[in-house]
């Protein structure tokens, strides 16, 4: 069997208002579009990924919060309806999904081996969280691959930003491992916006694109001078100012999932492509991904 290895990791965030925007059969609320240069960014990702030989997808969200360790999905198919808590006027969306339970064990050992604590998941009626179900319905809309989903131990909130950044690397390695070990080749998804501070009040027709901007100024100082260290590819560096980041825009980087990214991608050294920067209710959401084979890369904006 030949070595398993990652194709692409990609920063995908979730607001649910692309999904919305985007009128897929699975979702039940009706929109007249909105957020296209999110979505156009996502649908040139995706077009990419079909150019991409790999076997699963693994995703990390913020959505599915654990305190105790890290979980895993494991039950090989997972078929409900994922309702937004906070907008379920715009997604209630149908999902019927296949996981790649063997990689998730493997994932889940390597990283209780590596010191970390691990729970595979296996209660068929858990509901999949709808960051997960936003990036990979993005990112595949075909929904054709299997896909796994890591949970976000809430070491940030439990402990502080660096116990996060400590643990989410040695998880992102452990996750390594286990892929290397198993012969797939994988694209791993860390699922969040960037700077996340948003409006408490939502226009009367939500995809009203005149109400749409960056919650403020510093917000979007803060998502450039991050995205700025992407294009360089000075991604530890990136990782050394993610606590300050995250206080500062109480940003979904709190969760681990670009740290968990890195540290299974082995903290790239090359540019990374930037497919969209766009607001959602004042946040900021920059899709980029980083290309471990080098004549798959290329300069997207
Ligand atoms: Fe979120």
């Amino acid at each position: 069997m030949s070595k398993g290895e990652i194709v692409l990791g990609a920063l995908a965030p979730h607001p649910p208002h692309v999904v919305y925007a985007e009128n897929p059969d699975q979702n039940e609320p009706v929109s007249e579009g909105g957020w296209e240069t999110l979505r156009w960014g996502y649908h040139r990702l995706a077009r990419k990924l079909e150019t991409i030989d790999y076997d699963v997808m693994v995703v990390f969200t913020p959505h599915w919060q654990t305190y105790v360790g890290t979980h895993f999905l494991g039950v090989p198919r997972f078929s409900s309806k994922s309702v937004d808590p906070v907008f379920p006027n715009i997604f209630r969306y149908n999902y019927d999904l296949e996981v790649d339970v063997d990689l998730s064990e493997a994932m889940c050992k390597a990283a209780s081996d590596a010191g970390l604590i691990t729970r595979m998941m296996r209660n068929p009626d858990f509901r999949v969280d709808y960051g997960t179900i936003t990036s990979c319905h993005m990112m595949n809309p075909r929904w054709d691959k299997p896909i796994i989903t890591i949970s976000s131990n809430r070491n940030t909130h439990y402990y502080s930003p660096e116990v996060m950044i400590e643990q989410a690397l040695a998880l992102g390695k452990a996750c390594r491992t286990a892929i290397e070990d198993s012969g797939k080749r994988v694209v791993l998804v860390s699922s969040h916006s960037l700077s996340h501070r948003h409006f408490v009040t939502e226009s009367p027709l939500p995809e009203d694109m005149s109400k749409e901007h960056i919650y403020n100024h510093s917000q979007y100082v803060w998502d450039m001078a991050l995205i700025d260290l992407f294009r360089q590819g000075k991604m530890r560096e990136a990782i050394d100012i993610m606590p300050e980041f995250t206080e500062q825009t109480i940003a979904e980087t709190e969760g681990g999932g670009l740290v968990w990214m890195m540290g299974a991608m082995g903290m790239p050294e090359y540019p990374a492509e930037i497919y969209g920067y766009q607001s959602v209710i004042g946040t900021g959401n920059c899709i980029a991904a980083w290309v471990p084979h080098s004549d798959k890369r290329e300069i997207v904006l």
